[in-house]
């Protein structure tokens, strides 16, 4: 059988054998839970789930019409149905302070509770939101602007390889045509802190979880969604403008609205 090359496998080796001591083994300080919020930055108040009056479809239909969807209507997405699915992929459902540790329990399972990733929303039709870079703080459910670019949906589409659900005549970009792009980016140190090498299976395996609830929770509103792993890593780097090293995105998937 022809192999390709399979270098990354000794990033999961993770045995009894393992020599590695980790960070958390050696007593270095827990990883942020999330990244700090820059002085003076513009903040949105999202809607808390305790006020939420959607996401009550019944399971078996979600899961019975779970599909990915290339291609939405014009209808902006309000900002209670963005609070839900942030809430319900990456949001907190319980906070706990113990020895002056906090302990955090999200919506999604992660390895060792460790949450490695972060959530960027490239946001193209939300109501009462103007569009622009903006980045989920969790533990605030809260918004931040990162950047206000009115190229962004166009670079965005770009860093997606220009991925397209149309003819050759007439392609039809749907990350460019999504109400909002959910772009998440991994800071592996916050896994790695535990987990060392074996991290980096961990971290893929989080994404996943992360996009299902995305997809359950997009099928309970009547939003389509698509996940999308095929990307230039370099350029959507570039759009979040993080290092590639330390946070690099991971993982990426567009939303809308789609005829009923
Ligand atoms: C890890 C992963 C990466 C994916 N990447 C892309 C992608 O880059 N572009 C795309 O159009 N679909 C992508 N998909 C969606 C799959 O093509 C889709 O799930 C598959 O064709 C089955 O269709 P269904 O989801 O409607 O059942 C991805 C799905 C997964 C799980």
């Amino acid at each position: 059988m022809p192999k390709a090359n399979r270098e990354f496998l000794k990033a999961y080796e993770w045995t009894e054998l393992d020599q590695h001591t980790t960070d958390q083994q050696k007593g270095l300080p827990r990883p942020e839970l999330q990244k700090p919020i820059p002085p003076n930055a513009q903040l949105i108040d999202l809607i808390p789930p305790e006020e939420f009056s959607l996401g009550t479809t019944q399971v078996i239909d979600v899961i019975l019409r779970r599909a990915s969807h290339r291609r939405f209507n014009q209808e902006a997405l309000t900002l209670e149905e963005l609070s839900f699915l942030l809430w319900a992929s990456q949001g907190v459902r319980e906070m706990d302070t113990e020895d002056g540790i906090t302990y955090v329990m999200r919506t999604v399972p992660s390895g060792g509770n460790r949450h490695p990733m972060e959530t960027y929303l490239s946001i193209h039709r939300v109501a009462g939101i103007e569009n622009g870079l903006y980045r989920y703080l969790p533990l605030d459910h809260q918004l931040v602007l990162e950047k206000s670019d009115p190229d962004l949906p166009e670079r965005v589409k770009q860093g997606s390889l220009n991925q397209n659900s149309g003819s050759a005549a007439q392609p039809y970009f749907f990350i460019k045509e999504a109400a909002v792009v959910f772009i998440w980016s991994a800071i592996p140190y916050r896994s790695e802190w535990r987990y060392h090498v074996a991290a980096a299976r961990l971290i893929a395996l989080d994404a996943g979880h992360i996009c299902q609830n995305l997809y359950t929770a997009a099928g309970a509103i009547g939003a389509g969604i698509c996940a999308v792993g095929a990307f230039d890593q370099i350029k959507m780097n570039e759009v979040l403008g993080v290092d590639g090293e330390d946070e690099f995105v991971i993982y990426m998937a567009p939303v809308g609205k789609i005829p009923g």
